[in-house]
């Protein structure tokens, strides 16, 4: 096989498990690719930092640098902004592929990265970025292109849906089961942005671009997250019939013929009946409505990093196809399927 040299940004809960992986299946992933993955380092922040997952110590650099200058496929897992956008910017400006799991990066600055890739015909593959494990993104973008998707309703924060799970079932204090969800590895390094429900406005944003066809600004989503529940209100809504649910909805309106978006996130009262109210754990699920289609729902594994590695190795077996095809200089970045046709504006409105 011709071989393609992959670089690893990040080492955390899923860079780990994706360096593990890549390592152990390499043989099978090749097999798959057409081409021989070679992990060729770890860009770092630390080389001596404790690590949960032990891999070979020389894979380790602190140069992200020349690491993505000399590589085919760059996979970005450090979060965050910076440095990770100047990361993506320089791998694509370089002619590799990029694979992101960032939310925050696309949710933010995703017209620039895509039009990065466009200027050099490169892809930006971004599974992992919405829902862990679960395909929602090529679901999105490629099934259901010929259709016209009109709401989508979704659980798309681990965290958030353990806690109040466990509130729920437990009685147990928002407090403990946070720790909790972070010793697990499916709380953000910050908590903050699982609790207030940032993480889940940058998904919905993410979710909604790709279902709508349009850029939707994370500003534009309405944002609530859950620290203002009690043990009460889980225990209200349960003597009601609802369990208490933190939900991404993104919808297209039509009024007077004229269409709108609506994003927004907010701890909802899901009737105990609704399938929604039986996702449990740091599980998630996301619905989809389209006009043909009718109803879908997508669920599974929604934070956790070996289950978020899967989404990210599919995503760099897909990069490797295009390699091997001679698919470089024609990128398939979202950009690149998802013309930008605004739809009237992007409301808050209930
Ligand atoms: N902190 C996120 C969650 C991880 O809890 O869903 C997956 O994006």
């Amino acid at each position: 096989y011709r071989r393609l040299r992959v670089a690893l940004l990040g080492a955390g809960a899923v860079g780990s498990q994706v360096a593990s992986l890549l390592l152990k299946h390499g043989d099978e992933l090749a097999d798959r690719a057409g081409a021989a993955l070679e992990l060729a380092g770890i860009a770092v922040r630390d080389v001596d930092a404790p690590r949960e997952v032990d891999l070979p110590r020389e894979l380790y650099t602190t140069d992200a640098e020349s690491l993505i200058t000399g590589a085919d496929i760059v996979i970005e897992l450090m979060g965050g902004i910076e440095p990770a956008r100047s990361h993506i910017l320089l791998a694509l400006g370089s002619g590799a592929d990029v694979v992101t799991a960032n939310k925050a990066l696309l949710a933010t600055h995703g017209p620039e990265v895509f039009e990065s890739a466009d200027r050099v015909g490169a892809s930006v593959y971004y599974e992992a970025a919405a829902a862990g494990a679960i395909p929602i993104i090529r679901p999105l973008r490629d099934s259901l292109a010929g259709d016209r998707v009109v709401r989508i309703m979704g659980i798309v924060n681990g965290t958030t849906n353990y806690i109040l799970d466990r509130m729920d079932s437990e009685g147990a204090d928002f407090a403990d089961v946070l720790a909790d969800a972070q010793r697990l590895g499916y709380a953000e390094a910050d908590p903050t942005a699982d609790v207030e429900g940032y993480d889940a406005a940058q998904k919905a944003a993410i979710l909604a671009s790709l279902a709508f066809h349009t850029a939707v600004p994370l500003e534009a989503v309405h944002r609530e997250g859950i620290t203002t529940i009690t043990a009460a209100m889980i225990e209200e809504a349960r003597d009601a019939g609802f369990v208490i649910k933190l939900l991404a909805v993104c919808e297209r309106l039509i009024d007077d013929a004229a269409e709108s978006i609506s994003v927004r996130v907010y701890p909802a009262l899901v009737p105990r009946s609704h399938p929604l109210a039986s996702v449990h754990g740091a599980n998630n699920a996301v619905f989809v409505e389209a006009e043909a289609a009718g109803s879908l729902m997508f669920y599974g594994a929604g934070a956790g990093g070996v289950q978020t590695a899967s989404a990210v190795l599919g995503d760099v077996v897909s990069a490797a196809r295009r390699h091997i095809a001679g698919g470089v200089g024609q990128g398939e970045s979202t950009r690149a399927n998802l013309p930008i046709v605004p739809i009237g504006h992007v409301t808050t409105r209930y």
